[in-house]
């Protein structure tokens, strides 16, 4: 008998969601919240995910890659063509409340809505969270969505470290994986018909057009690389200034080259926020410098341009403090259009909403090579996101969720 609006439980309101995760991964020394892939915080997020799942009677599984999914299938069809919303729940260091988890918690929130509604869905719908989105624990953005879709060599991705020395592989493995599992994912692939993710906006577009809703066209190209510094390590007190090989000290003239590029190139970001001196001690002259480097342009050839000229531009200036350099390529997704007969079906579905371009990255974006993949963006009033300082009033969020709502029972009910 198909489900009816009496069997289900009244929807919960997205601010609602999110005020149960509120105190989970605060970060009293950085502000905000850390809730790094795997991390306790990132693992009770997605024990809270699995227990609304489980409370709403989906069908939830774990993969081989970590990334959760919950599935809503009235009809019992086979898990083909399905339309799936979803986001993160990992974050960046000292992160803002709404980046992934808003995702999350509207997806929840628009089920509830179409429930309540009675939908008659002909297609199975899938809740999914994507881990590793940020990169922040194991420095590859979108590691989750990058596996299942094999947009990277699983080995390699075993292989990467975080600060501690832990490889994902053993972080996946603690956490109850397989590493030998780790991979393009074929099945989970193929139950997938259309992509919608719903993110907080994390620029002012929304705020500037005076509308709570955008519908997604497009997300900039982004990479990230490694610039590791060499000189020589020594002590403070008995080097004189002459007699140094100063990692640091190149790194700070690097630094203020690569804003020097960036500036002079239109449209181009280019952003140092990580910066790992070794052996890190305030009297010692460090032995290397690595610098973590983000590069973004909306042309690829652009940025592999912009970032050849750091290359060279560092190379230079390490040379004159007696230092060396060496840059790899840590990961790179090339901008994205996102499919056009879904972003026109997404903006038929919700008229009032502006078409918003994104400079930041998502597991939308790596999704869009592979099937059609659309996003919706909500109003964000600061205008400033990986801050504390990222917001979503409440009434925008339910406005969220009930614009996701509205895309699905399109694509569900069609
Ligand atoms: C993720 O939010 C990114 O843009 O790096
Ligand atoms: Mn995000
Ligand atoms: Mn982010």
């Amino acid at each position: 008998m198909p489900e009816q609006p009496s069997d289900v439980a009244p929807p919960s309101s997205v601010a609602a969601l999110l005020e149960e995760i509120v105190d989970i991964g605060t970060d009293q020394t950085r502000g905000g919240y850390s809730r790094p892939v795997y991390s306790g915080a990132e693992l009770d997020l997605r024990d809270w995910f699995i227990e609304h799942a489980t409370r709403r009677s989906l069908d939830v599984e774990t993969d081989r890659n970590g990334i959760i999914w919950a599935w809503w299938n009235p009809t019992g069809a086979p898990l083909r063509d399905a339309v799936v919303t979803g986001s993160h729940l990992d974050s960046v260091p000292g992160g803002g409340a709404f980046d992934g988890p808003l995702g999350v918690a509207s997806a929840l929130a628009a089920l509830d809505q179409l429930r309540r509604d009675g939908l008659r869905a002909t297609r199975p719908l899938g809740l999914a969270v994507f881990p590793e989105e940020e990169g922040s624990r194991f420095g590859v953005a979108c590691l989750g969505s990058r596996l299942m879709a094999g947009d990277i060599d699983p080995v390699k991705a075993a292989r990467l470290v975080d600060d501690d020395g832990i490889t994902f592989a053993e972080a996946a493995e603690r956490h109850g994986l397989d590493p030998s599992g780790l991979g393009r994912d074929e099945e989970a692939l193929s139950r997938i018909g259309t992509f919608v993710e719903l993110h907080v906006e994390q620029g002012r577009g929304l705020v500037d057009l005076g509308q709570p809703v955008a519908v997604g066209t497009s997300v900039l190209g982004h990479g990230r690389w490694r610039l590791r510094i060499t000189g020589q390590g020594n002590h403070a007190g008995t080097t004189l200034m002459d007699d140094r090989r100063d990692p640091m000290v190149a790194a700070g003239a690097i630094i203020t080259a690569i804003r020097d590029v960036a500036r002079a190139q239109p449209q181009a970001r280019a952003t140092v926020g990580r910066i790992v001196p070794v052996p890190g001690g305030t009297n010692v002259i460090a032995s290397k410098v690595d610098l973590w480097l983000d590069v973004r342009h909306p042309d690829d050839a652009v940025t592999a341009a912009v970032v050849a000229d750091i290359a060279g531009r560092a190379a230079a200036i390490a040379s004159t403090e007696g230092c060396a350099t060496h840059l790899v390529e840590e990961s790179v997704s090339p901008t994205v259009q996102f499919d056009a007969g879904l972003r026109d079906r997404l903006g038929a579905a919700l008229p009032d909403a502006p078409r918003l371009a994104t400079g930041a990255g998502h597991d939308a974006g790596v999704l869009s090579a592979h099937l059609p993949t659309g996003m919706l963006f909500v109003r964000n009033p600061t205008g400033v996101s990986h801050s504390p300082d990222e917001h979503v009033p409440d009434a925008d969020a339910e406005a969220g969720a009930t614009a996701l709502a509205t895309v699905l029972r399109g694509l569900l009910g069609a």
